[in-house]
């Protein structure tokens, strides 16, 4: 049977991965917490991100700028002014929906009983209402279509709202005049604005990369996706500065670099697929997500934008600083330099939490294994090495004759290469099995054979297959495995 979003949420309270906040309060709404294998894990996939942006290519470095930006950063971005949401409340219920997903929601209903074309229809008049920001238009539209409230039943509906999704709060104290200031809702703003910092002081030459990794806030109404959509969240950006007129060759390069790295993260070709916007946004001249196929169907999980030169642009007028980067390569067409230029900018955007959620989702494995009454089902998870939240458990076969201070030694000379633990608890098939539920992929064990030839088993976790091996081959043969 297909693994469902429930047995996933399960899993990974059990085992130490993901807790809702503040759970023993009954928690809050889209924010979790991650636990010690959790961490362990996100970890992992952060520095295989910056590796692969910073460490791969010469021409990108990294910053980490504050989750605190002037506030007229927001106005620049646009986001002040247009990072809404259409909202509409039900007076019975006074539950709140954004109308935009109860028309979607419509639209798909249409489709799904065959009448694709009422369904495109419907979605072509949502979009021009949203476009000219016809509110009462969307809401009229909602009651015409007979949409109602799945709590109370009732199509009594308020006026729709633009609801801003950035959380904000004051800075200094009433006294001294406070001011309201945001927490940013992308990490993008934090490099565009550091752009002429870090290409002046690193000595940047066209094209340069600057990565970051952070947390983003957005006070998202929330669909119950588990860590899909949550109100605190991380990404993990790269804004690719480029000369104007070679912006869609590098958007084509990083996209493709993208998809290929989320194939080296183990996720399956099959489950992953581009989505082409059609719609742009208004900074944008091309944009596609990388879409994973989570257990409540395929959605986004990255961005790759063609930003242009908007971002620059809009922050160049209103600090009235220059954006500038003078480039002295020739321009063969005229002979002479290409001089000044905003420059323009390609973005990938990942969300960590959204690539933890994938790679989690898809290592997530139940299998029938044995044979006749011998059958049992076997939970694991099937992670890559080199993201396993441990990489390698130490056990001694019992608990007397000088084995666990043998394990013990195993765990003390690879400690300083990888994450290994030690355990002597419950029977061996146990601890195999705690370890198969977190997704370490090698097990050792340490029995009386081992005082005498000074080798061990390992087991994989995969296969459940054992070797026996020198205890001085262990370094080498684990390391290899947990590199990427
Ligand atoms: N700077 C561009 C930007 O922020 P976005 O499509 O709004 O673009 C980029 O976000 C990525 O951030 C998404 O593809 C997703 O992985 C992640 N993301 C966005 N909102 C999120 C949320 N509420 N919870 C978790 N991840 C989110």
């Amino acid at each position: 049977p297909a693994t469902s979003l429930q047995d996933i949420i399960a899993h990974a309270k059990e085992y130490g991965f993901v807790f809702p906040s503040s759970e023993i309060y009954d928690g809050l709404q889209a924010v979790y917490d991650y636990g010690q294998n959790g961490v362990e894990l996100k970890n992992n996939l952060k520095t295989l991100w910056w590796k692969a942006m910073t460490q791969l290519h010469d021409n990108v470095v990294g910053i980490d700028a504050s989750i605190f930006m002037h506030p007229l950063t927001w106005k620049a971005s646009g986001h002040v002014d247009s990072f809404n949401d259409p909202m509409i409340d039900n007076k019975d219920s006074k539950k709140r929906y954004r109308a935009d997903q109860l028309l979607e929601l419509k639209a798909e209903a249409y489709a799904n009983a065959g009448d694709e074309e009422k369904s495109t229809a419907l979605l072509q008049e949502m979009g021009r209402l949203l476009g000219n920001n016809d509110l009462e238009g969307v809401r009229n539209l909602i009651i015409a279509e007979g949409i109602k409230d799945p709590v109370s039943g009732t199509d009594n509906w308020t006026e729709v709202r633009q609801f801003n999704l950035m959380f904000s709060t004051q800075v200094g104290s009433l006294a001294e005049d406070a001011s309201l200031i945001y927490l940013r809702p992308e990490t993008a703003q934090g490099i565009f604005v550091n752009f002429l910092n870090v290409q002046k002081t690193g000595r940047m030459k066209i094209p340069f990369g600057i990565a970051q990794i952070g947390k983003a806030f957005r006070n998202e109404i929330v669909a119950r996706q588990f860590t899909f959509r949550m109100r605190e969240f991380e990404q993990m950006e790269m804004q690719f500065f480029v000369r104007p007129g070679t912006e869609m060759e590098w958007y084509e390069r990083w996209r493709d670099t993208r998809m290929k790295f989320h194939q080296a993260a183990g996720l399956p070709a099959e489950k992953l697929k581009f989505h082409i916007h059609e719609k742009l946004a208004h900074y944008a001249n091309a944009a596609v997500d990388i879409e994973y196929k989570f257990p409540f169907g395929f959605r986004e999980m990255e961005g790759i934008h063609s930003r242009t030169d908007f971002d620059l642009k809009s922050h160049q007028e209103l600090s009235r600083k220059k954006q500038q980067y003078f480039d002295n390569d020739i321009d063969e067409a005229t002979g002479k330099p290409y001089g000044n230029y905003i420059p323009y900018v390609v973005e990938t955007s990942v969300g960590a939490d959204r690539l933890f959620l994938a790679v989690f989702c898809n290592a997530f494995t139940k299998e029938t294994v044995g044979e006749g009454d011998q059958q049992k089902e076997r939970t694991y998870l099937k992670l890559h090495p080199a993201l396993a939240p441990v990489k390698a458990a130490v056990f001694p076969l019992v608990r007397k004759d000088g084995l666990p201070e043998k394990a013990e030694e195993i765990v003390k000379s690879l400690r300083s290469e990888f994450r290994v633990v030690y355990e002597e608890r419950d029977a061996i098939g146990k601890r195999y099995t705690r370890q198969d539920l977190i997704g370490t992929p090698f097990c050792i064990a340490v029995d009386y054979q081992t005082l005498e030839d000074d080798t061990v088993t390992i087991r994989y976790r995969d296969t459940t297959e054992q070797i026996r091996v020198p205890i001085g081959e262990l370094k080498a043969r684990i390391g290899q495995e947990v590199s990427m």
